[in-house]
């Protein structure tokens, strides 16, 4: 068996792990990502991105602004569609000029890998069967095989369990509760070649469920309809994904929604998910691993850079002083915030859906608080506060 030692193994090599390698290669601190994807498949993986102003912040003072200063979109608010009526919130003007920055989490991706091996940086794609082991220990190890089937070890004195919902890490802790709430609907995600409709995001609710407007290039755009959790993309033709869509966004302003060809469709399910703790001994769950959001309230990616940025901060402090206050406080600050943040992804959530396990009493109410967010400056503040990112601690 073949052995590296390293201060921070890192199961995972999305975006936790990845802003975590660049985090900690700042303050000199070495680690080895895991990933048992191909560099390839991280890459090709098309999701949302919708960067909140720190995280841009982050990605500019971490040196890997570059490409997104040249492609990304920056929306000053977004419009919120119902009852027949179109509403714009002006974040810029509701948040004191911050704004969102929508560029898709595959290219993030691609910047921090690119930007990672050019540093040196140690990140060992398409490894299979990752064991944790010994983490009460100060010597906590990784084990894995790489294609060949060959077995190696890595020796570290941390391990941070980047592995999303289905990885390895989180059953490790012992004694954790988890929250979950299962949604009774999904999106089915739709990609069409097309230029854009609109210049930001459109988010409906309609008597016949949600819909979004959003987008993922100058050529390609990203429009989503609400279905059941379990629909078969199979069950839905080009014509009646259309014909939704335009029921669902257009209001009577007289815009209209573009159409396209449409390449690939997709149903999502909806879940929100909280582990509690995020630690245990010399193991650090982050990002999806430890918590999940519905999509509606785009925080998914900037949840698991925060927790990136609180785990480095721990390690650092760590290494420089030998204290580890800050290590035994990881789970505690991080949960703050991801509360925060499942709170405002399940209230757009329900705000925004139409839930057939509901009563024409709730929907009315899910109606009264979109007309308040139109109608109250001090609603709409709190929806674009929480939207635009609430500051890192
Ligand atoms: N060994 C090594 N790597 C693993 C293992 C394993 N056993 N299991 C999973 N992984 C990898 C996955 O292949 C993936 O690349 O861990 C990575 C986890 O990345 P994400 O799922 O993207 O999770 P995270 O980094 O926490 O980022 C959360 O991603 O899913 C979106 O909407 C979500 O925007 C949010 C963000
Ligand atoms: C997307 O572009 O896929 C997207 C945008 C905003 C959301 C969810 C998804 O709230």
């Amino acid at each position: 068996m073949s052995a590296t030692r390293t201060q921070v193994g890192i199961v995972g090599a999305g975006p936790a792990g990845l802003f975590l390698a660049h985090l900690l290669h700042r303050h000199g601190i070495e680690s080895v990502i895991l990933e048992t994807r191909s560099r390839e498949e991280v890459e090709g993986t098309i999701r949302a991105g919708v960067l909140e102003q720190w995280t841009v912040d982050l990605m500019n003072e971490l040196g890997l602004g570059g490409r997104m200063g040249q492609e990304a979109h920056f929306h000053r608010g977004i419009t919120l569609r119902f009852g027949g009526g179109s509403h714009h919130l002006d974040f810029e003007d509701l948040t004191g000029g911050k704004r969102v920055t929508v560029y898709p989490q595959h290219e993030v991706l691609k910047d921090l890998i690119a930007a990672r091996l050019a540093d040196g940086g140690d990140v060992r794609f398409g490894v299979r069967d990752v064991e944790l082991h010994d983490l009460e220990t100060e010597r906590p190890r990784l084990t894995y095989r790489d294609g060949d089937g060959g077995v190696f070890e890595v020796c570290c004195d941390f391990i941070a369990g980047c592995d999303g919902f289905h990885g390895p890490s989180r059953p490790h802790l012992a004694g954790r509760t988890e929250y979950g709430k299962l949604y009774p609907f999904g999106w089915l995600g739709v990609l069409v070649e097309a230029p854009p409709s609109h210049h930001e995001l459109i988010y409906a609710r309609h008597e016949r469920g949600f819909a979004l407007l959003s987008t993922r290039s100058p050529e390609i755009q990203r429009l989503y309809i609400q279905c059941g959790p379990k629909d078969d993309p199979a069950d839905y033709p080009d014509e009646l994904i259309w014909s939704e869509l335009h029921r669902r966004l257009e209001a009577e302003d007289g815009w209209t929604l573009t159409e396209g060809r449409i390449f690939q469709k997709g149903v999502i399910g909806m879940r929100s998910f909280v582990c509690d703790p995020m630690q245990h001994g010399r193991l650090f769950i982050a990002g999806d691993a430890a918590h999940i959001v519905p999509p509606t309230g785009a925080k998914g990616l900037n949840l698991a850079v925060a927790d990136a940025v609180y785990l480095s901060r721990g390690l650092e402090c760590f290494y420089r002083t030998g204290r580890r206050d800050l290590l035994e406080r990881y789970s505690e600050t991080c949960l703050r915030r991801i509360w925060r943040a499942e709170r405002f992804s399940w209230s757009m959530t329900t705000m925004l859906h139409t839930d057939p396990h509901e009563s024409a009493f709730e929907d009315r109410i899910h109606l009264a608080d979109l007309d308040y967010v139109v109608h109250s400056r001090a609603a709409a503040t709190a929806l674009a506060e929480n939207y635009v990112g609430l500051p890192l601690d």
